[in-house]
């Protein structure tokens, strides 16, 4: 069985006041039957977070983490740092780091690298562009870019599929898009990790799940939670998403 995990990445919102009432609800929301919870806070809530998520099923999460432990690398936090902290996962390889801070396939499987050597788990994005999904590259796309995974281990990751042109623009993958990509994800994974890995691999979608659109999604069998950035914000809303998934699914 596949515990479903239902992530929520804030990126760069959120502040201090509100954070105590958000998690607060959560906690109380969240049952033991349920998904698992990762919230993703930027970096400066974490401390906090990571206090009123203490003792709960709730697990904290970063949304990047440098390749070194430690170094000249002014403005950059390193997994080491993360996991002192106390936090459990971090998000790596996310198409906004991609196109704006000049990620690539190379520095996202350092990280993630980084992030397992300090036992972090990882959440690694994967996702094609509109353009490479119109002109048919979406499977090589996913391909090339889940290569990373081949030296990861397996019980410390969870793989994202997000397409550029859902994320933020209102207009998700619909269930078919989403479990084709899975799929083949899962079939990358079996070629780079093994049969048994990757039929326990967590394959997450995400780009503009919402309340609404979350069951039919989560229905697909390869659809095995969700990664959620603005409808996260709202508590109610990523409650409502939660409970749209099933606790668990069949493995492969
Ligand atoms: P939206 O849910 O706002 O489309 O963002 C998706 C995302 O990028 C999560 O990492």
């Amino acid at each position: 069985m596949r515990r479903c995990l239902i992530a929520a990445n804030w990126k760069m919102h959120g502040n201090v006041p509100s954070i105590q009432a958000y998690l607060e609800t959560l906690i109380e929301r969240v049952g033991s039957d349920d998904p698992e919870v990762v919230v993703c806070p930027p970096f400066t809530f974490l401390p906090v977070a990571l206090l009123i998520a203490s003792g709960s099923g709730i697990a904290i999460g970063s949304q990047n983490c440098h390749w070194e432990e430690k170094g000249a690398f002014t403005g950059e936090v390193s997994a080491t740092m993360l996991a002192e902290l106390g936090a459990r996962w971090v998000i790596v390889g996310h198409s906004e780091r991609r196109q704006h801070f000049g990620e690539t396939d190379a520095s996202a499987a350092a990280r993630a690298k980084a992030a397992q050597r300090a036992g972090l788990s990882v959440i690694f994005c994967v996702g094609e562009t509109l353009e490479q999904r119109d002109s048919g590259e979406t499977l090589a796309v996913l391909e090339r870019q889940s290569a990373a995974v081949a030296g990861l281990d397996p019980a410390l990751l969870a793989v994202a599929y997000e397409p550029v042109w859902a994320i933020g623009t209102g207009r998700n993958a619909t269930p078919a898009q989403a479990q084709e990509a899975h799929a083949t994800l899962r079939r990358r994974a079996a070629e780079l990790l093994g049969a048994e890995a990757a039929g326990a691999l967590r394959i997450l979608y995400g780009g503009s799940v919402k309340p609404n659109n979350a069951v039919s999604l989560l229905a697909e069998s390869d659809v095995d939670g969700a990664l959620v950035g603005g409808a996260s914000l709202d508590v109610e809303g990523f409650c409502a998403i939660i409970h749209a998934a099933p606790g668990h699914r069949p493995g492969v």
